[in-house]
């Protein structure tokens, strides 16, 4: 017989046996008995082991002495040490001579928290592309006047004046921050919104036109497996191109002029959505930076002038047409980009 059995009379015990969440019997900090459901949550393969073990073992914090009723979250730790976030209810369970008997149920909440997390990381985009919107409308008119007053003071100048070169030189880095905060302004806000029935096939095969000559793509096998008769979606056809393009980008970037790219394109559900991946073949992204990739100004591209403002922006025009982005690894053993479109999300989601 049991220690549990001892103290607890049986038919209380058949009424817990029949809990189906991880439940576990224990006194202040010692285990009594545990369900199976428990002891699969945290490996113990034997039932006798359990009333061998502490709770503390399993639920940390577990300060002795100081049980905590209630509902309260903390770290499970299984057997072979690994870690999860669970919620823990703890209420007395039973009276004896020994002294009062409680139960624990456990919930296992990884995924909620990675929900949670989720959650917040979107948040944080949206009020960082609003900010950023901000700024780059206060930076983007002092940046017209600097360019229009270097242009006139050029018109000025003969060519071979000694000081052309360096007001070329202020005049091409000046475009190149109008151009990052033009980048921003869309970022944060729709500027144009122009949403009309689009095909995003044309889209894709359109803006690889424009960019297949370029250097980057010259090595690199493209693949492109687009479906047929793919339903149209309303969208703004100029902000969904900057998202191709990004993308396209990137992948290449990512191959570095060996290796592949696959772009897909297919309906989902009864075709009221449609989904674009981009595959490539590059290094992939590790999961610490796949929470990264989307924040403004990330890159890992100082080298090349990347300014991380691609995949913000390509963000922020997903969102804006009701969609979602998500990133993952590929099968090609790089990164794939999965955009999941709605077929009229440019109006529901409110934009
Ligand atoms: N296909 C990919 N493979 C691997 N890493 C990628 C890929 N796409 C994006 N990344 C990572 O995400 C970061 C952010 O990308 P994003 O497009 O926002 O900026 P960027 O490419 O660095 O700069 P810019 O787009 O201005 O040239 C990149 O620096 C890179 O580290
Ligand atoms: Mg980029």
């Amino acid at each position: 017989m049991s220690v549990a059995e001892k103290l607890i009379p049986n038919v209380l015990l058949e009424h817990w046996r029949e809990i189906k969440e991880p439940s576990v019997i224990h006194d202040v900090d010692k285990c009594l008995v545990a369900n199976t459901a428990f002891m699969e949550l945290f490996g113990i393969t034997r039932h006798e082991a359990v009333s061998d073990m502490f709770m503390a073992q399993f639920i940390s914090p577990w300060p002795s002495y100081h049980l905590r009723l209630g509902v309260r979250q903390a770290l499970g730790r299984s057997i072979d040490g690994k870690e999860f976030d669970i919620e823990v209810i703890c209420l007395p369970f039973y009276s004896s001579d020994d002294g009062i008997l409680y139960q624990s149920i456990i919930r296992d909440i990884t995924r909620l928290k990675l929900w949670e997390d989720k959650m917040l990381q979107s948040e944080r985009l949206t009020a960082m592309g609003k900010l950023a919107g901000e700024i780059a409308h206060e930076i983007n008119n002092p940046l017209g006047g600097i360019l229009l007053y270097a242009n006139l003071v050029k018109e000025d100048l003969t060519k071979d004046h000694e000081a052309s070169v360096n007001l070329e030189k202020i005049i091409k880095l000046a475009t190149k921050c109008r151009i990052i905060a033009k980048g921003l302004l869309n970022f944060g806000r729709s500027s144009s919104r122009s949403y009309a029935p689009v095909d995003l096939n044309h889209i894709i095969t359109d803006m690889f036109a424009l960019i297949e000559d370029h250097k980057l793509f010259s090595g690199v096998k493209t693949k492109f497996i687009l479906e047929s008769e793919l339903p149209h979606l309303m969208g703004d056809r100029g902000q969904l191109e900057q998202v191709i393009i990004n993308l396209l980008i990137n992948a290449a970037e990512a191959v570095n002029g060996k290796g592949s790219i696959h772009v897909t394109t297919r309906s989902q559900g009864l075709r009221s959505n449609v989904e674009l991946i981009v595959d490539d073949s590059g290094p992939g992204i590790s999961e610490d930076l796949q929470l990264k990739i989307f924040e403004p100004f990330f890159t890992t591209k100082h080298h090349r002038g990347g300014t991380g403002l691609g995949l913000s922006i390509t963000h922020g025009i997903v969102q804006r047409h009701g969609g979602k982005i998500t990133v993952e690894s590929s099968p090609l053993g790089g990164a794939r980009f999965r955009i999941s479109l709605p077929l009229d999300g440019a109006y529901s989601s409110g934009s």
